[in-house]
C-alpha cells in the first residue's frame, strides 16, 4: 500500500480506501457481520486505513457493520462518515440539515460506529442553500473543539458545485469528496484546482464508474431490483458502460481493469485516496492493487 497526505489535515491515508454504500444493502447484496469482519481484516493486512460510510447507507446499517468490525482496531482506522439525509426517529422526513438535527445524527453515527470520535464528518451532497447555514457550521466546529469530530468535509453532489468547494476554508472544512473517474473527470477542471489552492484533502468516489470500469458489463446489462443501478435510466447505464468499455481498450492485457481504474484516478496529484465500493474480498484485493500500478 502507498500513503498520501490528506491535505491540511496532515493525516496519512492509504491511496486506496474502502467505500461502503454497498454495506447498506443497496447494491443487490445483503451482508452479514462475519463477512464484513473478514473484509476489514483483509483490508488491514493490505495496509488500507481509510473507510467512507454514511448515515443513510441503510439506517446507520453500514456504520453499524463497520463499528462492529473495527471495535478492536479503531485507532488504526480513519473513518469518514456523513450527515444530512438520515431519518432520526425523533424527526419526520429524510433530509435534515439544521444544526440541532445534525447534532442528533452525529450522536447516532457515533453510537453505530461504536466510537467517541469521527475522523472526517462530511456534509452529504446538499444544496447551496443547505450549505449556507452559519448555525450548522458553528455547531460542527464546536464538535471539532469538543473532540467528537477531528476534521470536517464536504461531499459535493456534482463537480459543478464549485461554490461549495470554494467555501471550504471559510467553513473550517479540510476535505472534499467528489466523483472522479476515467469516464467522468469534470472535477479536474475546477474542483481539484480549488482543492489544491486551499490544501484540501480529496477523496475520489465512484472510481469504477459504478462498477462499469471493471469491464464486466455490456451495454445491455440488467441489474436486480434492489441494486441502485436498476433505479437509474437504462440509457444512462448503457451510455456509461459504452464509454467505460471504450476507455478500457487502453488497459494492458495483464492488468485488471478495476486496478487500472483506481490507478487512473491516483495519477492526479490532488487526489489523496480513491474509495471504490466493494462487495467481496476479491474486489477489495484487485482495487488495492491499483495503489502499486
Ligand atoms: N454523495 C456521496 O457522498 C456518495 C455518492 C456515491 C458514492 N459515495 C461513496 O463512494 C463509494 C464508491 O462509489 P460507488 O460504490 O457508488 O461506485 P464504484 O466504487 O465506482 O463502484 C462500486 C461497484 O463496483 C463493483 N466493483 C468494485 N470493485 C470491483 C472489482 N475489483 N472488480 C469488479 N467489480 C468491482 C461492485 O459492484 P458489482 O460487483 O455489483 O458490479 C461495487 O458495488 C461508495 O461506496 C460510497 O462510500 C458517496
Amino acid at each position: 500500500m502507498k500513503y498520501r497526505r490528506l491535505g491540511k489535515t496532515g493525516l496519512q491515508v492509504s491511496s486506496v480506501g474502502i467505500g461502503t454504500w454497498q454495506l447498506g444493502n443497496h447494491w443487490g447484496k445483503q451482508f452479514e457481520q462475519d463477512e464484513v469482519n473478514n473484509i476489514f481484516a483483509r483490508a488491514s493486512e493490505l495496509g488500507i486505513n481509510l473507510v467512507d460510510t454514511a448515515e443513510c447507507y441503510g439506517h446507520h446499517v453500514s456504520e453499524n457493520f463497520i463499528g462492529q468490525a473495527l471495535a478492536s482496531s479503531r485507532d488504526r482506522w480513519i473513518i469518514a462518515t456523513k450527515f444530512g439525509h438520515n431519518r432520526c426517529s425523533e424527526l419526520p422526513g429524510e433530509a435534515h440539515w439544521q444544526a440541532d438535527q445534525v447534532r442528533l445524527q452525529l450522536e447516532a453515527s457515533l453510537h453505530a460506529l461504536k466510537t467517541d470520535y469521527i475522523d472526517i464528518y462530511q456534509f452529504h451532497s446538499g444544496t447551496r442553500e443547505q450549505l449556507d447555514n452559519d448555525d450548522l457550521w458553528t455547531m460542527l466546529n464546536k464538535q471539532v473543539q469538543a473532540g467528537k469530530v477531528r476534521y470536517l468535509g464536504i461531499s459535493i453532489g456534482q463537480p459543478s458545485q464549485l461554490y461549495q468547494v470554494d467555501r471550504a476554508t471559510a467553513l473550517g472544512v479540510s476535505v472534499i469528496q467528489t466523483i472522479y473517474n476515467a469516464i467522468n473527470n469534470k472535477a479536474a477542471e475546477t474542483v481539484l484546482p480549488s482543492c489544491q489552492r486551499q490544501d484540501l484533502g480529496v477523496l475520489a468516489r465512484v472510481p469504477l464508474a459504478s462498477g462499469f470500469l471493471s469491464g464486466k458489463y455490456q451495454p445491455d446489462a440488467q441489474f436486480p431490483v434492489n441494486d441502485v443501478r436498476a433505479e437509474r435510466k437504462p440509457e444512462v447505464n448503457q451510455q456509461q458502460i459504452t464509454q467505460a468499455l471504450a476507455v478500457l481498450e487502453n488497459v494492458p492485457a495483464n492488468v485488471e481493469p478495476a486496478s487500472w481504474a483506481c490507478a487512473w484516478c491516483l495519477q492526479h496529484p490532488a487526489i489523496s485516496s480513491v474509495i471504490p465500493g466493494i462487495k467481496t474480498i476479491e474486489q477489495l484485493q484487485i482495487n488495492a492493487a491499483g495503489a502499486d500500478l
